[in-house]
């Protein structure tokens, strides 16, 4: 039960909110709930619960729904949050488990949950096609392919809100286990990285389209000034010297490209959005474009009681018109403190890490053309009737995508895994299974994908929110 004088403070910012967003309704009547701010070890978020008895079974459960946090410290805001947090609880799962995920949507708004980078059935992809009317109730359930270990994360997909939804707060990540993991164990951290912006009063600042900040929005992705791991502002990890930690970043911003560095240390790249490379490649910096992950290694090279600092870079991804006058800023992301235990022995990392077949160009049937503008796939706008791509199960194709505009382009498939052949003519230096592909401006690439089984209606988009609920999307029919 609030007390009434927060809930009358609780009212006045829903009130301002409701001037904020498109007013739906039911908005009055879902009250948000006094939440406290659930206490999270920083270095990673909580975990779904997984309520099955069953062998190689997870069941759990998710509701959307509006909360209070302060996102900020001592400054509330009303979020959309899963299970009451942001970010939503991880969906902690094992290659071939059974996943079953009872959703509840409890916001005023439809929605879906899409679960982005896992290959499963089309009527589980919480893709726009499939909205859930508030109120309603779905259960997503799909089984996670052998082979498929890795970093992935769940937000929702509704149909030209996927911007506003995430924004609110709806985003959650998902690290599929290896059954037999070439890496040796190793403390582990799962860090989804987030931006916002925020009115005084703590509300989320959406701005209006039709003003200047909106335009800006619209053109370069929503971006705002509060970097977010894991919910939290600048938070601190711990290491201690000598040891190995295996983290995996989830870059959930809206239109944010994140290069990141450790300051006096190395990474060891070690993967990407679909898991593991064939070898480590020893990395400065790592970049991280929108709905992108990466894994990596992180060595505590440094003396006890040391402490070092995760830094954003500067990335120029923008048009020269509409670049943010902090663009070159470098940002810090989170303190590495190194604890005063005595230094421990580092475990050793084997050299291959495991074999990532190529798919075979000589097979491919098709060569599909993907051209980015601003705003338009191959000079279209989405159209959920219509059907860009057509083609059938089984089959090997090649898309060629080009940017042939002067921002960055992150281009995303759902359903199937791709493998990057090459950028601008030049050869993939090593293979990977990826889902997300950044196409700098005035660049183009060649990817590679097989559409193993799941007939369906699948997006591919432009990866920057605003750009995609604008309509940077199109349809692939998989029959
Ligand atoms: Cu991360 Cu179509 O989405
Ligand atoms: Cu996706
Ligand atoms: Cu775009």
């Amino acid at each position: 039960m609030a007390h009434p004088l927060s809930l009358l403070a609780l009212l006045t910012i829903s009130g301002t909110l409701l001037a904020q967003s498109r007013p739906r309704e039911g908005y009055a009547a879902a009250l948000p709930r006094a939440d406290l701010r659930p206490k999270d070890d920083e270095s990673n978020p909580a975990i779904l619960v997984n309520i099955s008895k069953l062998p190689k079974t997870v069941e759990v459960s998710i509701t959307a729904a509006i909360a209070t946090l302060s996102l900020q410290p001592g400054v509330p805001s009303i979020v959309f949050a899963y299970n009451g947090r942001v970010p939503g609880p991880t969906l902690n799962v094992r290659e071939g488990d059974h996943v079953i995920v009872h959703f509840r949507n409890d916001l005023p708004e439809p929605t879906t949950i899409h679960w982005h980078g896992i290959h499963l059935p089309f009527e589980s992809d919480g893709s726009p096609f499939r909205p859930i009317a508030p109120g309603g109730t779905h259960d997503y359930e799909f089984t996670v392919r052998p082979g498929t270990a890795g970093t992935y994360w769940y937000h929702p997909h509704p149909d030209r809100r996927t911007g506003f939804a995430i924004g609110k707060g709806l985003f959650g990540g998902i690290v599929v286990h290896a059954t037999d993991d070439p890496l040796p164990p190793m403390p582990e951290k799962l860090i989804i990285l987030s931006d916002n912006r925020f009115l005084k009063d703590g509300a989320i600042d959406f701005a209006d389209p039709h003003s200047h900040h909106g335009g800006i929005d619209e053109e370069n992705g929503r971006e705002g000034p509060v970097l977010f791991v894991n919910g939290h502002l600048l938070p601190t990890l711990t290491i201690r010297s000598g040891e190995l930690q295996r983290w995996r970043v989830v870059n959930a911003s809206a239109g944010r490209i994140y290069r990141i560095a450790l300051s006096g240390h190395t990474f060891l790249h070690v993967g990407s959005d679909g898991g593991l490379f064939e070898k480590p490649v020893e990395v400065k910096e790592i970049l991280i474009t929108t709905g992108e992950r990466v894994e990596l290694l992180v060595r505590g090279t440094d003396a006890p009681g040391s402490k070092t600092v995760l830094q954003n870079l500067s990335y120029d991804r923008y048009s020269p018109q509409t670049r943010p006058s902090d663009w070159e800023t470098t940002h810090d992301l989170l303190t590495l403190q190194t604890t005063d235990e005595a230094p421990v022995a580092p475990v050793a990392i084997p050299a291959t890490l495991r074999k990532v077949v190529a798919l075979d160009t000589t097979k491919s049937t098709a060569v599909r053309t993907v051209i980015f503008s601003q705003g338009l796939i191959n000079g279209k706008t989405m159209d959920m009737s219509r059907v860009d791509v057509s083609t059938k199960v089984g089959a090997t194709e090649i898309w060629e995508i080009a940017n042939i505009v002067g921002m960055d382009h992150p281009f995303h498939l759902h359903g199937f895994p791709f493998q990057v052949l090459d950028r601008d003519g030049v050869p993939e230096p090593y293979r990977s299974w990826k889902d997300m592909l950044n196409i700098p401006k005035h660049t183009s690439a060649r990817i590679i994908v097989r559409y193993d089984d799941y007939p369906g209606k699948w997006m591919f988009h432009c990866h920057i929110l605003d750009h995609e609920d604008h309509g940077m999307m199109g349809v692939l029919e998989v029959k």
